[in-house]
């Protein structure tokens, strides 16, 4: 049974998300094999346990924001058909003495002690397993000690874990090695940038060319950007009609590029540098085809 103060760790630290709202990220062919190939190994866990061995049960995704870390982790969970209780480890850190600790503790112990188990996901997570450095001031020797209690939680823990984090260079060696699976999400190549097009354009269509030609503006691109570009598409072609605006289509497009950008710290995809003159544009069949 769990007591009160394990349940209300839980509370302040985490949020659980259930197997019913997961989604399946669109990912590169290796990186699916890889996941597969983890997932099946925890589904034969008994098997392998009449031959002595245990399946992995620690994960590292790494990788640029947006590309669908915890996407993944969430939806791993629901293949497991677990829910997820994902931890902000930035969260996590407090300026108290020992407080960064004891919260580390309570959040594996209120994990523990759950009466369901459940995956446990650790974003965010550079900020708790950074390099640790020679102590000069009492902040570094605060921050080794936060990041040697991750170590000895993170082996003492028996259920699966998840971390992730989009500053891998950041990690501690020690901690990274402590995962026995490390995977690049990386960001999306042309194949992937057409899936996730087609994917949240949907109920709109375009004919294959145009979307490999959109797919090719968007190189550099992280997923989370196509995804909001396309549902802004959507909107202004629902909104668009009764709001009276100009719905042509450069001038679609021009208001969709001038309201949604990449980070300044990533590639400019070549739909914003071109803009309407890009040949993706040129080429949309307008107006969108609409399925249902
Ligand atoms: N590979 C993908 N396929 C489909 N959709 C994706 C993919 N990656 C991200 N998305 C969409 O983009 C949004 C952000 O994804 P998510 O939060 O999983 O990214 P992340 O890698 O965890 O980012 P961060 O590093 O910022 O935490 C979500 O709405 C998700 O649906
Ligand atoms: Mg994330």
């Amino acid at each position: 049974m769990k007591t009160r103060s394990e349940k209300s760790a839980l509370r302040d630290l985490a949020e659980v998300l259930y197997p019913e709202d997961s989604a399946e990220p669109i990912l590169a062919r290796p990186v699916r094999g890889a996941l597969m190939e983890w997932l099946t190994e925890i589904w034969a866990e008994r098997e392998l346990l009449d031959v002595g061995l245990t399946p992995r049960r620690r994960a590292l995704f790494y990788g640029p924001p947006g590309t669908g870390k915890t996407t993944l982790a969430h939806h791993l969970a629901a293949r497991l058909g677990l829910p997820m209780v994902i931890a902000r480890a930035d969260q996590m850190i407090d300026s108290y003495v020992g407080s960064t600790s004891q919260n580390i503790a309570k959040l594996f112990d209120a994990v523990r002690a759950s009466d369901e188990p459940s995956v446990l996901f650790l974003d965010e997570f550079d900020s708790l397993g950074m390099k640790r450095m020679q102590a000069r001031q009492g902040s570094e020797s605060e921050r080794n000690h936060s990041v040697n209690t991750v170590l000895q939680r993170i082996d003492a823990h028996t259920g699966t874990l998840i971390a992730a984090t989009n500053r891998a260079d950041d990690l501690d060696q020690a901690v990274w090695r402590r995962f026995e699976i490390q995977i690049e999400i990386a960001l999306p190549g042309p194949i992937e940038r057409r899936h996730i097009l087609a994917r949240y354009l949907k109920p709109y269509q375009l004919p294959e060319d145009s979307l490999a030609t959109l797919a090719d503006a968007f190189g550099g691109s992280s997923p989370a950007l196509i995804r909001q570009w396309c549902e802004g598409l959507k909107r202004q072609m629902i909104v668009g009609p009764r709001a009276g605006w100009d719905m042509n289509r450069d001038r679609v497009i021009e208001r969709l590029i001038a309201s949604i950008a990449p980070h300044p710290d990533l590639p400019q995809p070549r739909l914003w540098s071109k803009g309407v003159l890009d040949p993706a544009v040129r080429g949309l069949v307008w107006p969108l085809e609409r399925t249902q």
